[in-house]
């Protein structure tokens, strides 16, 4: 089924080329939504940018148009207005049969997929030994979020973590651990990623404080990269503790991807530098491997460096981004590369893509992107930090979360004096806990800061993810309460539309595909966020209005369809967020 967007455009495609010939066959009807619902559902921006090409005032353009239109079975009459709008008032039948149509598709009526693209998204990507922080969790909740959305869309999507598990200070960790944790070296679990932390800490203390220190360090480097077996040994263990302790995240969030760590494009490197040298664009410059970027200067006005092999013979997180997107495109057969990392990464990204494109690495029909995202920001309104002053614990973060959802749970069971059994609660907390911290970060413009509140993202009113499940445990209970089965409504439940609150309802229900569409396109799930926000309450105002298990037939069946098709509609935008429903809270 088309969404009715698509079905707009091929009328207005249809009137153009009537209107104006066919060369004007494929122009976008620039269609948005009306911005107040007095003119109606959709409007037309088209004639306006059509002046010039067709040298005629825009009024008169909409008014060949509209004579064109053979919309009837969609909409009313197009109404020309303004400078020269067109304006679409979408008929009750034309709803009616949508919705009639959707509700025995399991897709709610979102197009099955035509065009496959195989996507990677670079998403999560934390570093070893290093503790996840708010950073890595933003990254994580936005990345899953987007790959669920083009998998829906049936694209064959690569979920890559690209763990930062490589670099010089493995030698200050390992010089350490023979130092000070002999026996973590022979006995395996000794550490957790706790005490790694830790360790990070003291090892870079000793590395900042003791020359012969930072000698023993560099040696490690020298034997890691050299594969020797006992630095190597060291080197995976420090890789194994890090790895469950992220672990332990991911099966909070249920979310799921391959790692694929930057060492796993070692052996890559040197072809990068070999190839761009052949390009010409390598320099030496004070002993380091460079390419002077286009557009990117110093504070004197000289052209910047993107130096990929350092002058001790050391390569850069640049050089590994290169070496990975070559294998992206060339191996993994990548169409589309999605990079989901905070804001401040921005020119990384900018300044490899600009060498890989001067490369000539990245085919014209492969798109590379940054999603970038701001900083997640304490109620102080600066970074988020603990009350000591130390970056958050993810794991502490959304055990909180969880914790606090639990109270404002048993509070509620009390005050509704409900006796649940622990199992419940505990489902119920942590959901509504992680949920919630999900749906915060995900109802930002994501480009955005945003300010990281308990009270706000756990409260039942508002913008949020409890208020959605409510949504969702509402109806819910009208079918328990009146004894339905909604996935039985049998073949005459028709729906019908009549009250405007309906009416209003049935109109949103059917946009989930355009709205789908746009995210697929823009990454921007706050929009998937709104539309389902806007959904609960559009819900929620049909049903303050109308009488469902109390109406008569034909209409209570119909209302029924209605909530029916609300509630899978929440249930599938849920889940493709990363949050499970609740059939009760
Ligand atoms: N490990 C990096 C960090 O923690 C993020 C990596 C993002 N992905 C990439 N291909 N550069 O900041």
């Amino acid at each position: 089924m088309n969404s009715t967007v698509e079905q707009l455009k091929k009328k207005f495609d249809q009137a153009l080329i009537a209107a104006f010939g066919s060369e004007y066959a494929g122009c976008d009807p620039m269609l948005v939504n009306a911005s107040n619902p007095k003119f109606g559902d959709y409007q037309s921006n088209a004639p306006l940018s059509l002046t010039k090409r067709l040298g005629k005032p825009p009024r008169a353009i909409a008014q060949a148009i509209v004579q064109h239109l053979d919309i009837n079975d969609i909409c009313q009459p197009p109404v020309v207005a303004g400078a020269g709008f067109i304006n679409f008032t979408l008929k009750p039948e034309y709803l009616e049969a949508q919705l009639n149509a959707i509700q025995a598709n399991a897709r709610l009526g979102v197009e099955s997929p035509k065009t496959k693209e195989r996507v990677v998204v670079d998403f999560s990507s934390p570093n070893i030994a290093k503790e996840m922080h708010v950073g890595h969790l933003r990254s994580t909740i936005i990345g899953d979020c987007i790959a669920r959305i083009l998998e829906f869309w049936g694209h064959d999507v690569l979920r890559l973590n690209h763990v930062g598990d490589w670099g010089t200070q493995f030698g200050m960790l390992i010089a350490y651990l023979r130092e000070a944790y002999p026996e973590a070296l022979t006995t395996a679990n000794a550490l957790d990623l706790g005490d790694l932390v830790s360790l990070y800490r003291q090892a870079k203390k000793r590395f900042d404080e003791d020359q012969e220190f930072q000698e023993l360090a560099r040696q490690e480097v020298v034997k890691l990269q050299a594969g020797a077996e006992d630095t190597n040994r060291a080197w995976q263990l420090l890789c194994e503790q890090s790895r469950r302790e992220f672990q332990v995240i991911y099966d909070l969030l249920d979310v799921h991807l391959q790692e694929r760590g930057e060492s796993f494009y070692n052996p890559l490197l040197p072809a990068v530098l070999e190839d761009l040298d052949k390009l010409g664009l390598l320099v030496e410059n004070a002993g380091a491997m460079c390419v002077f970027l286009d557009g990117f200067t110093n504070k004197e006005g000289q052209p910047l460096p993107l130096i990929v092999k350092k002058s001790d013979g050391g390569y850069n997180y640049a050089t590994t981004d290169l070496a990975a997107l070559r294998y992206r495109i060339e191996q993994d057969g990548a169409e589309r590369i999605i990079y989901v990392t905070d804001a401040g990464q921005a020119n990384h990204f900018a300044q490899f893509f600009q060498v890989a494109r001067r490369a000539e690495w990245i085919p014209d029909d492969v798109e590379v992107v940054h999603v970038p995202f701001g900083l997640v920001l304490g109620e102080d309104n600066k970074k988020l930090k603990t009350r000591s002053g130390e970056t958050v614990r993810l794991r502490d973060l959304l055990d909180e979360a969880i914790a606090r959802a639990r109270t404002d749970l048993k509070t509620r069971l009390q005050e509704e004096g409900r006796q649940e059994t622990e199992e419940f609660i505990e489902n119920v907390a942590k959901t509504v806990g992680i949920s919630a911290v999900k749906y915060a970060d995900l109802s930002q413009n994501r480009t955005s800061n945003y300010m990281f509140s308990y009270d706000k993202m756990l409260a039942l009113q508002g913008n949020t993810a409890p208020y959605m499940l409510y949504a969702y445990v509402r109806i819910q209970g009208i079918s328990r309460k009146g004894g339905i089965d909604f996935d039985n409504l049998g073949a005459d439940a028709k729906i019908l539309l009549q009250e405007e609150t309906e009416l209003v309802l049935a109109k949103h229900l059917l946009q989930l595909s355009e709205v789908l569409r746009e995210v697929e396109q823009d990454l921007m799930p706050n929009r998937l966020c709104q539309y389902l926000f806007e959904l609960s309450q559009k819900f929620n105002q049909f049903y303050d209005r109308c009488p469902v298990l109390q109406a008569e037939e034909p209409q209570r069946i119909s209302r029924l369809s209605l909530c029916d098709l609300t509630a899978r509609t929440l249930k599938l935008g849920l889940t493709l967020l990363g949050i499970p429903v609740l059939e009760r809270m």
